[in-house]
């Protein structure tokens, strides 16, 4: 019986099913990479795309997972074949960045990163946009995965700052992520327990209804949340923000040149004596001039945006 040989199209045409399950054992098993040799193929490949290996070796597990099925996919044998194959096919990179993508979110992911929020700075900047007579602020949250960080933020804003000030105040949220399946579920705002295991209990019971094993949020808290799909390597959101978080994409996964440039257009969306919020185990290189660190609590992952004297 040839079972390896043969592309697996061929095999799907001719073969019983049980011929076609041992093809697939057979060509899974020859093709097993090794964890070694993934790690290679990635440190050769990923500044090409712009990636930086520091931020993959911790999650490099679900990335080799995706590149082995592909060499399943295209029957090839082991990943310098796929080197090969990616130098004459230029469109193949766009796959393998594909690929690349890690989408572990939570809701209140980093408590105190979303206590400072909640009691310093959305109150800092409610009482920026009284001073200036706005009636709105807004916020970005960049690579927002299923909307997990924005809707946290509503849901602080709702449940907690706009039931302390008297006013009407609104808090607009641009959320942008590159996937538009994370985007269908962030749109959908359905969710299981452990996506709010670090959520506070009264605001779980407040924002969502339980059904079944699923959380489901209340609309409430969607309303004034706008979902766009972009790569933040090619595209940003228009205006300008009073906060932006850019938590656990930029700042450990790119390279650092593009990391700069992007902290450049960061800097430039980012309104005077607004803030600039990174993940908990992500920092800046020294920027004061522009970006101050805003209190030590957390490392220095909360910059604030210096007012600029004319
Ligand atoms: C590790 S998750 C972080 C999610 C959230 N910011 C947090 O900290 O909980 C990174 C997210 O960025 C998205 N992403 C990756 N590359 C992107 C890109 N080039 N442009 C926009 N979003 C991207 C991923 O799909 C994923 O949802």
């Amino acid at each position: 019986m040839d079972l390896v040989k043969p592309t697996i199209g061929h095999h799907c045409g001719n073969a019983t099913p049980c011929q076609v399950i041992i093809h697939f054992i057979i060509t899974y098993q020859s093709q097993q990479m090794s964890d070694q040799d993934c790690i290679k193929f990635l440190q050769s490949c990923l500044p090409q795309l712009g990636y930086q290996w520091t931020g993959f070796h911790r999650v490099r597990k679900q990335v080799c997972k995706r590149i082995q099925k592909r060499l399943v996919t295209l029957n090839l044998p082991n990943c310098s074949h796929y080197y090969s194959y990616l130098e004459q096919n230029a469109e193949e990179w766009k796959i393998l960045d594909s690929f690349c993508y890690i989408t572990i979110s939570r809701f209140y992911r980093d408590r105190k990163v979303f206590e400072i929020l909640q009691h310093k700075i959305l109150p800092s900047l409610a009482q920026n946009a009284f001073k200036e007579n706005r009636a709105e602020i807004r916020s970005w949250s960049a690579g927002c995965c299923s909307g997990e960080e924005p809707y946290t933020l509503q849901i602080l804003w709702h449940l907690d700052l706009l039931p302390k000030i008297s006013k009407r105040l609104q808090l607009q949220l641009v959320a942008t992520e590159q996937r538009s399946d994370l985007i269908s579920r962030a749109k959908r705002g359905q969710y299981p327990k452990s996506s709010l295991k670090d959520l506070p209990k009264t605001f779980r019971e407040e924002a969502f209804i339980q059904s079944e094993s699923k959380y489901i949020l209340k609309n409430y808290f969607k309303t004034d949340v706008r979902f766009f799909k972009q790569d933040i390597r090619q595209q940003l959101p228009d205006g300008s923000f009073d906060l932006i978080l850019c938590r656990n994409l930029v700042f450990t996964y790119f390279q650092q040149d593009l990391q700069l440039k992007l902290l450049e257009k960061f800097i430039k969306k980012l309104r005077p004596n607004g803030f600039f919020v990174l993940g908990a185990n992500e920092s800046l290189t020294p920027n004061e001039d522009v970006l101050e660190p805003y209190l030590d609590l957390v490392g220095k992952s909360i910059y604030k945006k210096k007012q600029i004297l004319a």
